[in-house]
């Protein structure tokens, strides 16, 4: 049977590449007639220092961004990671299958990692395996996920063959497969189009904030790195262009269409007439979201309601797969 499931860390700040990455696609998943598991990675963000009295408004804000970009707590299952015990259970036996070697080759854990390797958390290094936990946990068929997670996705699929092959549980685990599709699953920095947007960018202006309002949206993008040159009539002319090409695909990612139709509409024409009506589309496809999640923080109640609900069904879908798993490791059954 078929089973989605996505999660996004509780670091703080959500930004575009986020939104168009992941969490619009979870919305366009709902409706697809397979059950969707959507979790905050809380467990996930303390692999590096997070505050103690900021983590659970952190969680909070990721769940608001869930309901707000259109998820309904009454068709998906919305819930913390760390609410759902069997995550870790499950994550400790993975620790147990997964290869150092496999993880050697983890290239999430070398950015982050940076100069100072032996002062990073022993968390952050596997990382990777808490995320396979999370996956194989609800036997998941199809993860929703920006570009950046596809070597995690690889990880989760050899963990899972592994496991069936080394306890004798043939298709026990399901391969999932990383659901990457569509113009916005990597999306750049609006400061230099070699570098991917993402929260650690010192610059405020190399992203977009789903907590940004609609001058500063729309003044981010008018500030936007860009080039000198008309739009081209096709793909192919963006080559070269790093710019130009994320601007084209993050127009595609909001209007949910593709890079060929925007430069169907754009091409011979200049930033100083494509950046105003990018500024346009961005303000209105994401000010309702952002004044959404800015309501559903005002007062938490709802957001808790709704993680409350989404924890107790998570954790009955959970628990008898973590048992089972125990039982097949082989582990004393009272
Ligand atoms: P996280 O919290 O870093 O990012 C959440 C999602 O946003 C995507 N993303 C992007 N997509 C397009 N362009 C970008 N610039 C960009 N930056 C981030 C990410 O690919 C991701 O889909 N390890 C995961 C969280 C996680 C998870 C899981 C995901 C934990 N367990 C199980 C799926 C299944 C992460 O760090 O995402």
């Amino acid at each position: 049977p078929r089973r989605i499931l996505s999660g996004i860390q509780a670091s703080g700040a959500l930004h575009l590449g986020n939104y168009l990455g992941a969490l619009k696609r979870f919305t366009a998943l709902q409706d697809t007639g397979a059950p969707l598991f959507v979790f905050v990675a809380d467990m996930h963000a303390i692999t590096v220092w997070q505050e103690p009295e900021k983590l659970a408004a952190q969680t909070r804000e990721i769940a608001a961004a869930y309901l707000a970009a259109g998820l309904d707590p009454a068709k998906a299952v919305i819930f913390p990671q760390s609410a759902v015990p069997a995550h870790a259970e499950l994550a400790w036996i993975f620790n147990c299958v997964a290869r150092l070697g496999w993880l050697d080759r983890m290239t999430q854990f070398k950015e982050k990692s940076g100069k100072h390797k032996e002062r990073s958390s022993v968390g952050l290094y596997t990382y990777p395996v808490l995320q396979a936990a999370d996956i194989l946990l609800y036997k998941a068929t199809e993860v929703p996920v920006g570009e950046d997670q596809k070597q995690h996705l690889e990880l989760t699929r050899d963990i899972a063959a592994k496991f069936n092959n080394d306890f004798g549980a043939p298709g026990f685990f399901p391969q999932p497969e990383p659901l990457i599709q569509g113009p916005g699953t990597r999306v750049m920095s609006l400061r230099d189009g070699s570098a991917k947007m993402s929260k650690s960018d010192p610059s405020d202006l190399s992203r977009i904030n789903l907590t940004d309002d609609a001058d500063t949206i729309a003044a981010k993008i008018k500030k936007a790195k860009s080039d000198m040159d008309v739009l081209p009539d096709t793909v192919e002319g963006l080559d070269g262009r790093p710019e130009a090409k994320n601007l084209v695909a993050i127009y595609a990612a909001l209007s949910d269409t593709t890079r060929e139709a925007v430069l169907a509409e754009f091409g011979g024409q200049g930033f100083g007439a494509f950046k105003p009506k990018l500024a346009e589309l961005a303000v209105t496809s994401m000010a309702p979201v952002t004044a959404e999640m800015r309501r559903l923080m005002a007062d938490p109640a709802e957001i808790d309601r709704a993680l409350a609900v989404g924890a107790e069904r998570a954790r009955e879908v959970a628990q008898p797969v973590v048992d089972e798993v125990k039982k097949i490791v082989g582990f004393w059954q009272g």
